[in-house]
């Protein structure tokens, strides 16, 4: 499985910066949540979630950043599952409190499949998770559009390039 991303990481680590303060703000005030990355690459996010305490499943296509977070992982003792996967292909054995999407979804080019990657992702969250979306500030609409037809999600946060949900409590 080769992927443009491959040669950007071989570059060396932290190409893509430093993570989102949006992001990681998001995570401020909670403990020990599971975290599913997709499209995690290098690990920008997952290193420093799972340094928060946070256990974090990483999945990417690229086995270059997979085999670089792996290993940053495994260096400071980590809690960080790393998995070479495409979200479409990815079959995960649990649920997570965090669907964490990091300008990955706009990595698939076409809308209907786009949608369809996010839409199939959804029965991963557990009841009480939330949904982190950073991406193109055009796919937004379409991405909310998904989530909001999934019916028990409500926006918490929405700026230029990112969109968060959670799920409505229980009637
Ligand atoms: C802009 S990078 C963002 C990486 C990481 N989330 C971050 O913020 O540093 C996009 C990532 O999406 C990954 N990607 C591309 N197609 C994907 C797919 N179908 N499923 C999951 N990840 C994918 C790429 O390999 C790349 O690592």
């Amino acid at each position: 499985m080769k992927n443009k991303y491959d040669k950007i990481y071989a570059e060396g680590r932290d190409v893509l910066g430093t993570a989102f303060p949006e992001i990681m703000a998001a995570f401020e005030g909670y403990e020990s949540l599971t975290i599913l990355d997709v499209g995690a690459g290098q690990g920008r996010d997952a290193l420093p979630l799972a340094r928060m305490g946070h256990r974090v499943v990483a999945i990417d296509p690229s086995r270059i950043g997979i085999a670089q977070l792996a290993e940053d992982a495994n260096a400071e003792g980590l809690d960080i599952t790393a998995i070479v996967a495409r979200v479409e292909e990815f079959k995960p054995t649990e649920q997570f409190d965090v669907l964490l999407f990091d300008r990955t979804l706009h990595m698939i080019l076409d809308e209907t499949e786009r949608h369809a990657a996010l839409k199939q992702c959804l029965p991963w969250a557990k009841p009480t998770a939330r949904i982190i979306i950073a991406d193109e500030k055009s796919n937004l609409p379409g991405l909310r559009g998904v989530i909001e037809a999934d019916g028990d999600w409500e926006m918490t946060f929405a700026a230029k390039g990112f969109v968060f949900y959670s799920r409505k409590p229980p009637l």
